[in-house]
């Protein structure tokens, strides 16, 4: 019996840890498709586009920015909002109907890999 439990437990973490990783490696190539043309392959930004510069997207500056917030984070992508509701600078796109919320959910669980 205990044993039992003890072999679920184990085959539970690791399925929950291969979902995960399909989602980063999903997140990684929308990443490179959609976004890295402004924010850079690395997500450091600082590229210029007249006064705005594109966001550094690496951990941890990012989730500090949005309190550790996805719901904030899918936001910014989807609807290009900034941490307090604030539009975000053009040319940064609003995402909704071109990526979809499950996809850029993805891209957060990627970005959450990017260190500065
Ligand atoms: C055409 C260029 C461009 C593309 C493509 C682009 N961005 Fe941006 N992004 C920007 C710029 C410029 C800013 C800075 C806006 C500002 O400072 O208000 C920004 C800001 C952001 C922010 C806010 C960061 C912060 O610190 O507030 C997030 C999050 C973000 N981009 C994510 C993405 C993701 C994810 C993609 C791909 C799906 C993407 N961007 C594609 C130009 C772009």
């Amino acid at each position: 019996m205990i044993r039992g439990v003890m072999m679920g437990l184990v085959l539970c973490a690791s399925l929950s840890s291969v979902a995960e990783a399909q989602n980063v490696e999903q997140g990684k190539t929308l990443f490179l498709a959609h976004c890295s043309a402004c924010h850079l392959a690395s997500g450091a930004g600082g590229v210029h586009f007249g006064n705005a510069v594109s966001a550094d997207l690496r951990a941890p500056g990012l989730e500090t920015t949005y309190h550790n917030s996805d719901k904030l984070l899918l936001r910014a992508i989807l609807d290009a909002r900034d941490e307090t509701d604030e539009p975000l600078d053009a040319p940064m796109p609003a995402w909704r109907g071109k990526l979809t919320q499950s996809e850029a959910q993805d891209i957060i669980a990627y970005l959450k890999t990017l260190k500065s």
